[in-house]
């Protein structure tokens, strides 16, 4: 299965960013977005938490949190904030039915071929949970390139297994998809 990789010259870049404050706006909004959707105290998966940073967000809000990511050297910066566990969107090392929310921010665009890893986001989901995606939006910025989504996309993609709503809040987009 093809995805993208983080090795440790990247992953210390990304350190470096966050570490300097460069994507707090997201995690603000990200934040702000998964307490309009799932009350204190819920349990809530994070997927390619990165270094970490919006997990520990998650978990100082007092969530239940847990992340998953792909890539070890980022495992190393999010393992000192929180709990986090090495496995993949395809193949998510965790029960099912377990969890009231997924978040995944900036990451969607990395995994490759969708299906599977959706169809594991949807089996760890309880019924009626939401799996949050937050990109940026390709439409209104072009830079971003393939680091984002459009609209259009991320509900073709979403759809295929949940109930899809996406909303453009510039420069990101929310697409909040519900397990029936
Ligand atoms: C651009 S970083 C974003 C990190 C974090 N969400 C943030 O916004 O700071 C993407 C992360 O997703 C992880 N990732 C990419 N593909 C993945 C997959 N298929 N399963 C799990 N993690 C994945 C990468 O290892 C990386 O840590």
């Amino acid at each position: 299965m093809e995805f993208e990789r983080f090795g440790s010259a990247t992953s210390a870049f990304y350190n470096f960013l966050v570490s300097i404050g460069a994507f707090e706006w997201a995690y603000a909004a990200s934040l702000k977005a998964v307490k309009r959707l799932v009350p204190q105290g819920g349990r809530l998966l994070e997927i390619g938490p990165g270094v970490g940073a919006l997990l520990k967000k998650l978990i100082s809000a007092g969530y239940d949190a847990v992340g998953v990511d792909a890539s070890p050297p980022m495992l190393r910066y999010s393992r000192a904030k929180g709990v986090s566990v090495a496995g993949v969107s395809f193949l998510l090392p965790l029960r099912g039915e377990a969890f009231d929310a997924a978040v995944a921010l900036f990451t969607l665009h990395h995994w490759g071929d969708h299906g599977p890893s959706l169809r594991e986001v949807k089996r760890v989901l309880k019924p009626g949970g939401y799996f949050l995606v937050v990109e940026a939006d390709q439409a209104r910025m072009p830079l971003v390139g393939s680091h984002g989504c459009t609209a259009q996309c991320l509900r073709d993609v979403l759809s295929a297994e949940f109930d899809v709503a996406v909303e453009r809040r510039f420069p990101l987009l929310f697409a909040v998809a519900r397990k029936p």
